[in-house]
């Protein structure tokens, strides 16, 4: 039954075999969560953190870019899954919700390695000018597609583009539901963009609310 608000794109009973069958968060990310769940601050989904952090075994990127810290906890841990080898930049539009970030971060001691900036993230993107190895995109979805040029101009060649709630809870199948309509058919241009348009090589994930994961191309295979 997908396209329903309340429902998980694999189905609740295959969600609730994974969470019991991946280990659990610890540690700060635990009490992060905790405080987060109680608190109705929003998180990664427990099943796409343990998928982004083999992504950044995987890619060991020196540096990342993300859009949407909320509370700091995707950053804290990418930061912990590196060891601490990573610098990550992050963007916050909303200003306190980036000081509960800055707090969370100090508190699990990663403070050298991660930087919040407060800000817009086409604004941020805009005006940044180094360049990163993994862009994290999981700040709001109605903006995915207009910051994607700014992200493939940021991510070095091969670079890896982690882009989270791609599917929208099912809702992606439908395009021409009244609400959500704008923000429904921006995704659906966002994914044809990194699907076909040859800049990048991309799979789509059907894991939490939807990850599509993607490889920037080298210029002259593109
Ligand atoms: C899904 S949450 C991010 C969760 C976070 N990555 C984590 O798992 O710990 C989305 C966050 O993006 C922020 N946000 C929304 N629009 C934004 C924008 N245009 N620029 C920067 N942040 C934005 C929201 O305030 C919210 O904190």
């Amino acid at each position: 039954m997908l396209g329903r608000e309340d429902d998980h794109i694999i189905g609740n009973r295959m969600r609730e075999y994974l969470l019991n069958t991946l280990p659990e968060d610890a540690g700060i990310l635990k009490t992060i969560r905790d405080k987060a769940n109680q608190e109705g601050n929003p998180l990664l989904m427990e099943e796409t953190a343990r998928f982004l952090e083999i992504l950044v075994k995987l890619k060991k990127p020196e540096r990342i870019l993300e859009a949407g810290t909320a509370i700091g906890y995707s950053s804290i841990l990418m930061c912990q899954a590196l060891e601490g080898r990573v610098h990550i930049d992050t963007v916050e539009l909303d200003f306190d919700v980036a000081s509960m970030a800055n707090q969370n971060v100090k508190e699990a001691g990663l403070s050298d390695c991660i930087h919040v900036i407060v800000g817009d993230t086409i604004d941020v993107f805009s005006n940044l000018q180094g360049t990163y190895d993994m862009i994290f995109m999981d700040a709001a979805k109605s903006m995915y597609l207009e910051v994607l040029p700014h992200c493939t101009r940021l991510l070095n060649d091969e670079g890896l583009l982690v882009s989270d709630n791609v599917l929208f809870k099912g809702m992606i199948l439908e395009p021409e539901r009244k609400k959500h309509r704008t923000i429904i058919r921006n995704m659906r241009e966002y994914l044809d963009s990194l699907c076909n348009e040859g800049t990048y090589s991309t799979s789509l994930i059907p894991i939490g609310d939807g990850v599509a994961v993607s490889i920037k191309n080298i210029k002259e295979n593109r």
